[in-house]
C-alpha cells in the first residue's frame, strides 16, 4: 500500500497557499517539524546549500528565545504578547512561563494560517493561552482582538516578543513604527524582547544567496545592521549584556556567533 504523502496531514484550506513557499513553514522544517509542504521543504533545502548557517540560525534563534522567557519570568512578567510565533515545537512560551507561573498568559500571534491551525490545535484545552490570526503590521486590529484585548492587562507590564520575525519586515513597512504602537500600548516597565538575522560571520555570497532563495516566499528576508537593530529598540533601555549574537545572549559562549543579534529591552 502507497504510503499517504506526509503533506496529507497538514491543515489545508483556501487560506493555506501551498504554491509558494512560506517562512513559518520553511522554519518548522529548519527545526525539524512537519508543519511543512514539498514547496517548503525544497526551498529550505535550496536556501540550506547556499547558506548552511540557517538551520543553526534557526535552533539557536529557539534556544535564546527560550532563555529570554525564563529572565522575564524572573523579572515578574506573567504576560506576553508573541508577535509571529511561528508553528509550535519545542519550548513554547507558554509552556516555559506556565513552568515559572501556571497563570501566566500568553498571546500568540501568526498570520501564517498552517502556524495558526497548528497552535490551535495544540491549545484547544490550555487556560491562559490565544492565537490570533493577525499582520503584525497592523498593531491596532492586533491589539483589538478578542485573544489579545480579552487575554491580556495593558495596564500591567506585559513582554513584547518579536523574535525572528522583524527581518520579514522591510522599512517600506515602517518596522520601527510598528513598534512604537506596540510600545505605546504597554505600561513603563514592560519589556520588548526582539531576534533578528544580520551578517556577521556569513559572506557576502552565502547572505545575498539565501535572500535570492527568500525572494520567492511572501515575506523576502531583510538583512540590518548591528546599529539598525539597535534603533529598533527605541524608548527602550536595554537589559545586561545589551545587543549580543544571539547564542551569546545573556552569556558569551566559546561557540561562534549566529548570524543574528537579540537584546532585552525595558520599556520606559
Ligand atoms: C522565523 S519564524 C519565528 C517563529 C518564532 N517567533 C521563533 O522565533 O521561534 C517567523 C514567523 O513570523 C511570521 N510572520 C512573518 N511576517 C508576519 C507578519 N507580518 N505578521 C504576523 N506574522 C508574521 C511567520 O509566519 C513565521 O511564523
Amino acid at each position: 500500500m502507497e504510503r499517504p504523502d506526509r503533506d496529507d496531514a497538514q491543515p489545508t484550506g483556501p487560506q493555506v497557499d501551498t504554491s509558494s513557499p512560506n517562512v513559518a513553514r520553511m522554519y518548522d522544517y529548519y527545526l525539524g517539524g512537519a508543519a511543512n509542504f514539498a514547496v517548503d521543504r525544497e526551498a529550505a533545502e535550496k536556501a540550506l546549500a547556499v547558506t548552511p548557517e540557517i538551520g543553526r540560525f534557526a535552533r539557536m534563534n529557539r534556544w535564546f528565545l527560550g532563555r529570554v522567557v525564563r529572565y522575564l519570568c524572573d523579572q515578574g512578567i506573567d504576560q506576553f504578547l508573541d508577535l509571529g510565533s511561528g508553528v509550535p515545537t519545542v519550548g513554547n512560551v507558554h509552556e516555559i512561563a506556565h513552568q515559572h507561573d501556571p497563570e501566566a498568559r500568553v498571546a500568540y500571534v501568526d498570520v501564517e494560517p498552517v502556524a495558526v491551525a497548528h497552535a490551535r490545535a495544540l491549545l484547544a484545552d490550555e487556560p491562559h493561552v490565544s492565537v490570533t490570526q493577525a499582520d503584525i503590521r497592523e498593531p491596532r486590529a492586533v491589539l483589538s482582538a478578542p485573544g489579545v484585548s480579552g487575554l491580556l492587562d495593558f495596564s500591567r507590564p506585559v513582554a513584547v516578543l518579536a523574535v525572528a520575525i522583524l527581518h520579514f519586515v522591510p522599512d517600506s513597512d515602517d518596522p520601527l513604527g510598528v513598534l512604537r504602537a506596540y510600545r505605546e500600548a504597554c505600561p513603563p516597565g514592560s519589556y520588548l524582547a526582539l531576534s533578528h538575522a544580520a551578517r556577521i560571520t556569513m559572506s557576502e555570497h552565502e547572505a545575498r544567496g539565501g535572500q535570492e532563495v527568500y525572494r520567492g516566499t511572501t515575506t523576502p528576508l531583510v538583512l540590518r545592521t548591528r546599529e539598525e537593530i539597535a534603533a529598533l529598540f527605541e524608548g527602550c533601555e536595554l537589559v545586561e549584556p545589551g545587543l549580543t549574537p544571539i547564542n551569546h545572549w545573556p552569556e558569551a559562549t566559546d561557540e561562534p556567533p549566529t548570524n543574528g543579534y537579540g537584546a532585552v529591552g525595558r520599556m520606559r
